[in-house]
């Protein structure tokens, strides 16, 4: 739902607050399409994502500007020339006509114009913003932030907007409400038909279309319809391989298929992954590691409150999939240690999730302080964040046999003891299973926004 007059003001008036300036001014520019290279197409656009949440709207060429010794806020449209609109239908025309604000900023000359949103350079050497939800807390302040070197101010801008959109206000919390409702649609109907014989484009179009009818406007992001052992590639997509001629792979009886797939509303993601087997039960194996992956996801949605610190919801999840692994005979070892020592990465090479909101992996584009991290996983977790009532997070553990980790020499020297190697070899091929739901933080129990969309193990 598009936000009132007053939430959105309310939007703005928290971010003004954040900037903490006296008589500078800041534009911020939704973007331009992007051109393909050699042509005169254009890449589908969509807007900046600060100027989607503090304007609420996206045509390419949108600018919201504000004048800080005036408190005030300026919204910019483009409008298209009669020539322009033989061709094109017209934006939705919104504030004053864009053509009107060299001369507003000309008014303001004599100021410190900071840009943000697409037209933001940042600096090459980031130093960590000055406010952070980091658990580490925050060292630097404004001042000492503007200091460090040239562009650090747009940092701290755009740090405030993010520490805005992480936590998301009524409006935001129905869009993505209304995205994972066309979510609900696609993976019905992958559940009523998918079957053994169909390719995993047959399903991804089947499932789009759902997702569409029910009122999407685009897709989240490309979605991942991984069968059999593509599952083990973590971003599987139709045409990664080759965009001119994209191979697919026909389903068999007994494969899993790995769905990870989100409509978008308003601007807003959904992202929801589940994995079946097709078309027959489930031999011991999927069975054991789908009902590993289901507890650790119940157990760490569970953990998703106010105060919670991400990294050790992560490592929670490790462990659980670190003990199962264990149980299963393919680590040996104490979980723990099997965490810290990365033999549970191996099999859990990724982040147990991330926030979600106008992107799938929202608020990424600024840098946190980080605690250094050699382990690949858990520099790739950014922000030891702490999560807040109002946040959106994925939460998404997974099991996978993957070649490029387990045929590597040197991670099958190093986890020699740790890895249960012939049985570890044994389930090359086996692809993966994650399973993900959208979750709310609130101050009670979490709530699982994608809750409606299913978990069957065997459909077909
Ligand atoms: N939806 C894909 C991901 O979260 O990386
Ligand atoms: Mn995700």
């Amino acid at each position: 739902m598009k936000p009132t007059d007053e939430a959105l003001a309310e939007r703005r008036a928290r971010v003004a607050k954040r900037w903490e300036l006296t008589d500078e001014v800041v534009v911020l520019r939704a973007g331009e399409p992007s051109g393909w290279s050699g042509t005169d197409q254009h890449f589908a656009f969509l807007p900046h994502p600060d100027v989607a949440y503090l304007a609420a709207v996206g045509s390419p060429g949108t600018t919201l500007a504000y004048d800080a010794a005036a408190g005030e806020w300026e919204l910019f449209g483009p409008r298209f020339t009669p020539e322009r609109l033989v061709w094109e239908q017209p934006p939705t025309p919104v504030g004053r006509p864009l053509d009107e604000l060299e001369e507003w900023l000309a008014q303001r000359s004599d100021r410190t114009l900071i840009e943000l949103g697409a037209g933001a350079m940042m600096p090459d050497v980031l130093p960590a913003p000055a406010e952070t939800n980091d658990e580490s807390g925050s060292d630097g302040t404004a001042a000492e932030a503007g200091e460090l070197a040239p562009g650090a101010a747009v940092l701290r801008l755009s740090a405030a907007v993010a520490l805005e959109r992480m936590t998301k206000d009524e409006a935001e919390l129905d869009d993505i409400r209304r995205a994972a409702t066309a979510s609900t649609a696609g993976f019905e109907w992958v559940y009523a038909n998918a079957a053994p014989g169909m390719t995993e484009r047959d399903i991804q179009v089947g499932m789009e279309a759902q997702f569409y009818a029910a009122g999407a406007p685009r897709v989240a992001y490309d979605s991942i319809v991984a069968s059999g052992s593509h599952g083990a590639y973590l971003h599987y997509v139709y045409a990664g391989d080759d965009p001119l001629r994209p191979a697919t792979r026909t389903i068999e009886a007994g494969d899993l298929l790995l769905i990870d797939a989100g409509a978008q509303f308003g601007g807003y993601a959904s992202d929801v992954t589940r994995t079946m087997v097709v078309g027959a039960d489930p031999t011991d194996e999927q069975q054991f590691l789908w009902d590993l992956v289901l507890s650790a996801q119940q157990q760490t949605i569970d953990m998703c409150r106010p105060g919670a610190v991400w990294k050790e919801v992560h490592l929670a999840a490790a462990r659980i999939l670190g003990a199962g692994l264990v149980e299963m005979g393919l680590l040996r070892g104490d979980p723990t240690e099997l965490v810290t020592e990365g033999a549970v990465a191996l099999f859990f090479p990724h982040g147990l999730g991330h926030l979600l909101g106008l992107s799938v992996h929202d608020i990424t584009s600024v840098p946190y302080s980080r605690e250094p991290s050699d382990d690949p996983v858990l520099a790739k977790l950014g922000p030891n964040r702490v999560l807040e009532r109002g946040m959106v997070t994925t939460v998404e553990p997974g099991i996978y046999f993957i070649d490029a980790l387990l045929g590597d020499p040197a991670r099958r020297e190093k986890f020699a003891e740790s890895v249960v190697w012939e049985r570890a070899d044994e389930l090359r091929g086996f692809g993966g299973i994650r399973i993900e739901d959208d979750v709310l933080v609130t101050d009670g129990d979490p709530e699982v926004l994608t809750a409606a969309i299913a978990k069957p193990l065997r459909i077909g």
